[in-house]
């Protein structure tokens, strides 16, 4: 598609051969859609100034604010609607259609920096380009004496593939502190990823303050211990209790956070399994009325939700306190991994399949699902889960997350249905990445770097109309064995990286080898902002 370049005046055509430009241009992850390398460089001194229309003023205030440690240039944000000499500008033009909602158009010459977009993620998204343009050291967070601060002439016109750039952050098996984070955060931003799942519930820990239900996180929050090892080692546990969850205060400052970096935080709150925290602050959303405990343990769990009317309304104001704090258009209830047994035993159960002239048991799996489908899409939202919600039956609106492989992701698309690509098989990032006998325990699998890098979420056998279903992809970090930040890095990066690419990159010019010589160089931009990825030479 976009192909073209236009010609810009400023700097002339890079002779050919020509070193610098072109290799520095081609360090940016993910590559992006055209680089044109031209003659001369653009300069920063510290009477260089950050000009933005207003529109754009909040992405040259992060621009500045990125800049201004390392380089110890004042970096003045001035907001006009032209550029000026010895600047970089940030200006939205609307007529850019042909970038998408996203894309940007940078343009490095000898005078001035322009960045143009359609929209404000557009412009930040250039924001990025040209930070990867200057050396690694602009990422730090001290200042950075010597350096040059210069970048070579270049234009590049740039958009994504996919708009769900996607990362899953499980803070119920282990809680992650907001500055954990608001930290990962700025990790997914400098690659352009857009999407951050937070897994709030599960059985091991209910994670987000809910005013209407307070037990949920006073009961729900803590487990007593934790097990030890895999959970069919049985290796006993760890003695010690675990917790933690954030008030509604912190969820807003992460929103807000998140936003701000063009980065859509999705929340998820599991049902009808996953349940046991909060069934064990609330017995009654439970099915057998026994008082149940935090879970200690990992695995799939029997205690879920009953279907009755005051736990779909439950389940509701839960989402009612969640629509408020999470602007996301897409809410995700999870929908995985859901025993049948306790409905299969129960009365109650029994009873409201009647009532509602159920046969099995797997459709009042999929009844609960349409309650909450029906009040999503009521209050303008839209429904996500995992690929078990096609089994239950769900309307054609709602969005399949496909982790079971692709297989669900490829039934669901071809059923009409948005598709988000998870699959465990390449997108599961608490599986190792490594064989190595120094890797650290992970849950098992393998899902080394090139695999990731070789992902395609559009199956090779899809009609353009399905492969337009294809919403994106998105790496899991499940924390069963992921208690610390450091580790939470390691398994995230630099898989994730990988990832930004495949969700990023038009599929032809993807290419591995390409990939790991400027991840070299993306390795100190991370290593500058303190993030503690696995060394590509290993541990
Ligand atoms: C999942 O891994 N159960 C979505």
């Amino acid at each position: 598609m976009l192909v073209t370049l236009l010609a810009a005046g400023g700097c002339s055509r890079q002779p050919s051969g020509s070193p610098g430009a072109e290799s520095t241009a081609a360090a940016i992850i993910p590559k992006p859609v055209a680089v044109e390398s031209r003659s001369g460089t653009f300069e920063f001194n510290r009477d260089t100034k950050i000009v933005a229309q207003p529109a754009a003023a909040s992405e040259a205030r992060l621009l500045a604010g990125a800049l201004r440690v390392a380089t110890g240039f004042p970096f003045d944000v001035v907001e006009a609607d032209k550029g000026a000499e010895n600047a970089v500008f940030l200006g939205l033009d609307p007529a850019l259609t042909r970038l998408g909602t996203e894309g940007y158009i940078l343009e490095v010459t000898p005078r001035q920096v322009t960045i143009q977009a359609p929209t404000a993620a557009g412009a930040f998204y250039g924001a990025q380009s040209l930070r990867q343009l200057l050396p690694a050291a602009a990422f730090s967070s001290t200042p950075q004496e010597g350096a040059a601060w210069s970048v070579a002439c270049v234009r590049i016109e740039d958009y994504p593939r996919f708009q769900w750039r996607g990362a899953l952050l499980d803070v119920a098996r282990h809680f992650m502190p907001k500055e954990t984070v608001l930290k990962f955060i700025d990790a997914l931003a400098i690659q352009k990823m857009n999407r951050l799942q937070l897994h709030l519930t599960d059985d091991q820990g209910w994670r987000i303050e809910i005013k209407k239900y307070p037990k949920l996180t006073e009961i729900g929050s803590k487990r007593k211990e934790t097990r030890v090892g895999l959970e069919n080692e049985k290796r006993g546990f760890d003695g010690k209790p675990h917790g933690g969850f954030y008030s509604q205060a912190d969820i807003r400052e992460m929103v807000k956070y998140a936003e701000e970096r063009h980065v859509t935080l999705v929340p998820e709150i599991e049902m009808p399994g996953h349940a046991q925290a909060a069934i064990a602050a609330y017995p009654e959303l439970g099915n057998t009325g026994e008082k149940l405990e935090v879970s200690t343990m990992w695995g799939v769990h029997k205690n879920v939700f009953n279907a009755n009317e005051s736990t779909i309304k439950f389940l509701q104001d839960v989402l009612t306190e969640v629509l408020d704090l999470f602007p996301s258009q897409f809410i995700h209830v999870g929908g995985d991994e859901v025993p049948l047994d306790q409905w299969k035993a129960s009365k109650q159960a029994q009873a409201r399949m009647k009532e509602l002239g159920l046969k099995e048991e797997v459709q009042l799996h999929g009844y609960i699902i349409r309650r909450m489908d029906d009040f999503l899409r009521s209050k303008g939202r839209r429904l996500v889960g995992w690929d078990e919600i096609l089994e239950g039956g769900v309307d054609q609106t709602a969005v399949v997350m496909s982790w079971r492989g692709s297989k669900g992701g490829i039934t669901a698309a071809k059923a009409g249905h948005d598709v988000i690509m998870a699959p465990n098989t390449h997108t599961y990032f608490d599986y190792y990445q490594a064989k190595g006998p120094d890797e650290p325990l992970a849950i098992g699998g393998f899902v080394p770097l090139e695999m990731v890098y070789g992902f395609d979420p559009i199956p090779s056998e899809f009609s353009p109309a399905e492969a337009g279903r294809i919403l994106g992809a998105q790496g899991q970090l499940w924390t069963e064995y992921i208690a610390t930040q450091d580790y939470l890095e390691y398994m995230a990066f630099p898989r994730l990286t990988a990832l930004a690419e495949v969700a990023w990159t038009p599929a032809e010019r993807k290419d591995y080898q390409d990939f790991t010589a400027r991840l070299r160089e993306h390795e100190k931009r991370l290593d500058n902002l303190g993030v503690k990825y696995r060394p590509s030479a290993g541990r």
